[in-house]
C-alpha cells in the first residue's frame, strides 16, 4: 500500500507544499519565494514574510494538489514543520496543516526543519545507516550521527555563527546582494585565495566556530577602506569559501572515520555550495564513502523534504495534537 504525505514548509521565505509518495518520490511540490521581496531589505523581514505566508498559503496548497491531480481523500497524513525558524512565518504553515488535518481526520506529523533537510537525501537515493549528517544552513552547522532512521546524536556544532550566516556577512560586507552565499559562491570562480584569513577551531573536535573567520574578513575590509586600499572581492570571496569549505570537509572526513561509517549525506542551504559539493565529492570517492547531496533545489528550503521525513515520522507512529505548538528553536529530534 502506498502512503501519500501531503507536507507544509513555512520556517521562513519560502511557502511551500508538497505532496510525497513513501518518503522517496516526489509527486508534486510548489514553492513559492519571497526572495526578491526581501532583497531590496538585505535580509528577511520576520513580519513581511508572515503576511506574505498568509496570502499565498491556500493558493499553493491548492496549486500542489492541481498539479498532482489529486484530492484530500488520497492523503494519509500531514507533516508540517514546526520549528525551528521564524515564529511567525512557522504559525502560518502550522496552522494551515492543523485545519487541513482537523477537517479531513487525517494524522498531523511535527517534523523538524533540519530532520527534513537531512531526509532531503532520501529523494535523491534510499539513505543508508549508519549514516553522518552534515547539515549546514543559514541558522545550524551540525555533524549528526544517524544509527537508524529517526535517531538523531549531534556530535558537533557551531558554537557560535553558522557557516551560512558567515557567508551572508561576508557577502554584504563586500556589497554583494543578498542571499549573499550563492553569490559568494560565484564570484569566488573568477577569484584566487590569495587573503590569509584565521582557522577557528581548526582541530580534531565536531564542533565548529564561524565568528571569528567572518568578523577576519570584516575587520580586514574596513581597515583596506580606511587605507585607501582596493578590496579584490573576488579574491576575498575565494580566500573566505574555501577556508570554511576545508573547515567543513575536514571535520566530516574526520567524524566519519571516528564511527567508522560509509555513508554520507548533506544537507540544508549551503550544501548547495558547488564548492563544498566538489571538494566532498572527491574525498569520499578517494576513502571509499557512499555520498549523497541532495540536487540544488532540495537543499534549500522546500516541502519535499519534509515529506520524505515525515513519511519516516509517521511509519514511526509520531504524531502531533492540535494543540502543537511552533518553535523558534529547538534541538534535533
Ligand atoms: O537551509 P536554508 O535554505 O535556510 C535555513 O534553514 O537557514 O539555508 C539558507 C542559507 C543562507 O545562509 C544562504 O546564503 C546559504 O544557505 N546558501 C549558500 C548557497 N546557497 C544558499 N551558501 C553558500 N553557497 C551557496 N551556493
Ligand atoms: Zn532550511
Amino acid at each position: 500500500m502506498n502512503t501519500y504525505i501531503l507536507a507544509i514548509e513555512s520556517s521562513c521565505d519560502e511557502t511551500s507544499v508538497s505532496i510525497i509518495k513513501n518518503g522517496a518520490e516526489e509527486i508534486s511540490t510548489v514553492v513559492l519565494s519571497q526572495m526578491d521581496t526581501h532583497a531590496s531589505y538585505g535580509g528577511v523581514v520576520p513580519e513581511i514574510a508572515s503576511r506574505m505566508h498568509v496570502e499565498n498559503i491556500t493558493m499553493v496548497i491548492e496549486e500542489c494538489l492541481n498539479k498532482a491531480s489529486m484530492t484530500m481523500d488520497s492523503i494519509d497524513a500531514i507533516a508540517v514543520t514546526y520549528g525551528p525558524g521564524l515564529i511567525g512565518s512557522l504559525l502560518i504553515g502550522l496552522m494551515a496543516a492543523k485545519t487541513l488535518a482537523f477537517i479531513y481526520h487525517k494524522p498531523l506529523i511535527p517534523v523538524h526543519h533540519h530532520a527534513g533537510h537531512i531526509y532531503a537525501n532520501n529523494l535523491v537515493k534510499e539513505m543508508e545507516f549508519p549514516l553522518i549528517a552534515l547539515v549546514v544552513s543559514g541558522g545550524h552547522t551540525e555533524l549528526v550521527y544517524m544509527k537508524e532512521h529517526y535517531s538523531f546524536e549531534v556530535i558537533g556544532t557551531t558554537l557560535d555563527d553558522a557557516v551560512g550566516e558567515a557567508y551572508d556577512k561576508v557577502a554584504r560586507v563586500i556589497d554583494l546582494p543578498y542571499p549573499g552565499g550563492p553569490n559568494i559562491d560565484k564570484l569566488a570562480k573568477e577569484g584566487v585565495a590569495s587573503y590569509t584569513l584565521p582557522r577557528p577551531l581548526d582541530d580534531d573536535s565536531f564542533n565548529f566556530s564561524f565568528s571569528g573567520l567572518k568578523s577576519a574578513v570584516i575587520n580586514l575590509v574596513h581597515n583596506e577602506i580606511q587605507r585607501g586600499n582596493e578590496i579584490r572581492k573576488a579574491d576575498l570571496a575565494r580566500s573566505f569559501g574555501d577556508t570554511a569549505v576545508d573547515i567543513l570537509s575536514k571535520k566530516t572526513m574526520h567524524a566519519l572515520k571516528k564511527y567508522d561509517v560509509k555513508n554520507l549525506v548533506v544537507a540544508g542551504g549551503v550544501s548547495a555550495n558547488r564548492w563544498l559539493r566538489n571538494r566532498l565529492t572527491e574525498e569520499c570517492e578517494k576513502e571509499g564513502i557512499n555520498l549523497i547531496i541532495p540536487e540544488m533545489k532540495y537543499c534549500t528550503d522546500n516541502a519535499a523534504m519534509i515529506g520524505a521525513a515525515g513519511y519516516f515520522a509517521y511509519k514511526l507512529g509520531r504524531r502531533a495534537v492540535l494543540s502543537l505548538n511552533a518553535k523558534a528553536t529547538e534541538p534535533l529530534k
